[in-house]
């Protein structure tokens, strides 16, 4: 076999277009922050980001998140607050997540008319707020073992014993003010399930974002901290997604869509940028990515140690997100990047 041919130096750039003195065709854009805020191709908007809410019963208690700076858990009455002030801030939605009083085998915390996101819901909905009202359909914050819904002897999480249970959960954040459910705990047939709850309960008009491409990450660790969700025994390989597949994802988003689901949620977001731009390419409906814990977590620590600039690293993290080709970022720096996108103007 004879050896395979050496490319020759290729011609310059400007030998092939005939333009002279190349070096400094580029950069001629970016020689002031005028010229660069007028080429920029990726912005933030305040509406783009939806801030997390972590809330628990009681009155007027807020408690740190140790392992993710700036955010906390909240009682209803302070997630009004903070609901208020991100809404005045122009934040595009919140996202509610429960710690109940009690949990149990099944998660009946999560499904109760009375559970603690609902009971947050009903105050949401009637502050009238100008932000979508989106609560996260799990169990996993609501059983005692920590899974995402009731087990098999065996200790599997029962499939068809969850989605039933998620369709309740659905039904009763609807009713509580819910503008869209976002079912995350990976069960297979979820949303046809809780499409088909929530339509026999006449929630039509109430949508579906699915966690659709959601991996069994490692990047979750500070949340389960925050929402005391860590399994108590294995893990979640045997329903959430590995983080190595990227077909898997685009079989889990056209399931999730020919179910019902009205939009897609990309989880992680940094570690799973080709996936959002693969299902931006492949889809029409919006796409959202969630920065989860791991991620925000992460750059707070380096800006702690003085590592990293905290507001760049936050910016461009999430223009990242959004240039990958989302149209919207859960993200828990929604507040300072909302107020940093508003400043920018
Ligand atoms: C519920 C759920 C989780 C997250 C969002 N919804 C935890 C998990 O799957 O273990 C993680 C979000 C984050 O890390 O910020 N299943």
């Amino acid at each position: 076999m004879s050896p395979a041919p050496q490319p020759e130096s290729g011609p310059s750039a400007a030998g092939v277009f005939g333009l002279p003195d190349p070096a400094h065709r580029l950069r001629r854009l970016r020689r002031t922050e005028t010229l660069r805020a007028f080429v920029r191709e990726t912005r933030i908007h305040p509406r783009q980001l939806v801030a997390p809410l972590f809330v628990y019963p009681g009155t007027g208690g807020r408690q740190p998140v140790g392992s993710m700076p700036g955010v906390e858990r909240v009682t209803p009455d302070e997630a009004l607050k903070d609901a208020r002030r991100l809404a005045d801030l122009g934040v595009g939605g919140l996202i509610l997540f429960g710690l109940p009083a009690e949990k149990d085998a099944t998660g009946t915390g999560g499904w109760i008319e009375d559970g603690i996101v609902q009971q947050t819901l009903r105050l949401l909905r009637d502050a009238d707020l100008d932000t979508v009202l989106i609560a996260d359909t799990c169990l996993c914050e609501y059983t005692d073992h920590g899974h995402c819904g009731p087990l098999l002897a065996d200790g599997r999480v029962d499939n068809d014993a969850t989605i039933a249970l998620l369709g309740r959960t659905a039904v009763s954040q609807a009713e509580a003010g819910a503008d869209i459910v976002a079912p995350s705990a990976m069960m297979d047939g979820q949303v046809a399930a809780i499409r088909e709850a929530l339509d026999d309960a006449g929630h039509h008009d109430t949508a579906i974002l699915a966690y659709a491409a959601k991996t069994a990450s490692a990047f979750y660790g500070p949340f389960r901290d925050a929402a005391g969700s860590a399994p108590s025994f294995g893990d979640r390989r045997g329903y959430q997604m590995d983080p190595a597949n990227a077909r898997e994802s685009m079989r889990e988003m056209d399931h999730d869509l020919i179910e019902g689901a009205d939009m897609l949620l990309v989880k992680p977001a940094m570690p799973s940028l080709d996936i959002l731009a693969a299902a931006r390419a492949r889809y029409d409906v919006p796409i959202g990515a969630y920065q989860v814990s791991g991620e925000y977590a992460a750059i707070e620590a380096a800006a702690r140690n003085g590592w990293l600039d905290r507001r760049r690293a936050l910016t461009e993290a999430t223009t990242s997100i959004l240039r990958a080709g989302a149209g919207f970022v859960i993200t828990y720096a929604a507040a300072d990047l909302a107020a940093w996108a508003r400043e920018a103007i």
